[in-house]
């Protein structure tokens, strides 16, 4: 297959991350021009052609969520009509992921009905990254490559960590990424049993493992307001911990009082990957786990039907280009 068979365009919240891509793979990325009405209203226009092109889309549906949603699907209906041959969404971080059950209140699961939205433009396929629920795969009927940081994130870690670290999970929901964390790094596991009280609020109510001296990793699959991480530490320290802990999360969306939950003393490092693009300088200690190289061999294998099992190796040993950088 060759390269002009296929298109990569960035939305606003997925252009570094395409532009970034499009080196790995070797083609430049398509070109597009993505503004607002007076009114606020999206407006897309497609700058070349892509009629018989199979056109992959990269769009984190960070915030404003809503905003990037709506380009993603403005994309995705440009590239519809004017006649791609298919069109893949590479959607590294997945925004409304929470939502995914009703807990028996009068509410939406607005997971599920991104889900619809996505496949209601035509995006036949979906490449994304440590969804916060693995059901959510279930909410589309088109298919799902639903790809984990973790190896990636464990390997820069291995060199980073003190000897001795524990593996924390900082609620039941982490405890299986917890233990692919702690197989990787060869660490135990402790789980803690977090309360949420609201959207911006959590306390732990229960430690389970032994930390007592031991330097610790929090791992999550996101940091949005920091409250789940600072109840952590807090909890940790409480139970003997050392004050030496660190802390990876795949999105990193910094919303609130994040940047005061993460300044503990005890929080040595924080990582987290590109899936929202972070501003330099956010915070020293604040580290970035690059996921263009991940994402590339996924488009790759995707397009000749390769799998993508042994993808993660083949990123950890490439060689030659860094896995992560402070920001
Ligand atoms: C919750 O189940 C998630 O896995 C994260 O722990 C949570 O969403 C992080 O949010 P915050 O940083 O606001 O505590």
């Amino acid at each position: 297959m060759t390269n002009e068979e296929f298109i990569l365009f960035g939305g606003t919240s997925g252009n570094s991350l395409a532009e970034q891509m499009a080196q790995i793979l070797e083609q430049p990325v398509g070109r597009c021009t993505i503004g607002r009405f007076p009114d606020g209203e999206v407006s897309v226009e497609l700058d070349e052609p892509v009629r018989g092109r199979d056109v992959f889309l990269v769009q984190s549906t960070a915030p404003p969520v809503s905003e990037n949603l709506v380009e993603l699907l403005a994309l995705a209906d440009a590239c519809r009509r004017s006649s791609a041959r298919s069109i893949t969404a590479i959607i590294p971080y997945f925004g409304y992921a929470r939502s995914d059950k009703r807990n028996g209140q009068r509410a939406p699961i607005a997971a599920s009905m991104v889900a619809s939205l996505i496949e209601a433009v035509g995006i036949q396929h979906i490449v994304t990254l440590d969804l916060h629920a693995a059901q959510i795969e279930g909410f589309f009927r088109i298919p799902v490559d639903s790809l984990t940081a973790v190896p990636v994130m464990a390997r820069v870690l291995k060199d980073k960590i003190p000897a001795g670290i524990v593996v924390v999970s900082p609620d039941e929901g982490r405890f299986r990424m917890a233990t692919e964390y702690a197989r990787r790094l060869g660490a135990p596991v402790a789980v803690l049993h977090k309360d949420r009280k609201d959207g911006a609020s959590t306390s732990v109510v229960n430690v389970v493992g032994d930390v007592r001296e031991r330097p610790c990793l929090i791992i999550d699959d996101m940091i949005s307001t920091g409250s789940t991480i600072a109840g952590a530490v807090n909890a940790l320290l409480g139970q003997g911990a050392r004050p030496e802990i660190f802390v990876a999360a795949t999105h990193g969306l910094f919303v609130g009082m994040a940047r005061e939950n993460l300044a503990h003393p005890a929080i040595r490092g924080v990582y987290v990957t590109d899936s929202i693009a972070l501003p330099h300088g956010l915070w020293p200690g604040l580290n970035v786990v690059f996921l263009a190289p991940l994402l590339a061999a996924a488009v790759r294998r995707i397009r000749s039907d390769e799998s993508i099992g042994d993808l993660y190796t083949h990123v950890i040993h490439a060689g030659g280009r860094a896995l992560s950088a402070p920001v």
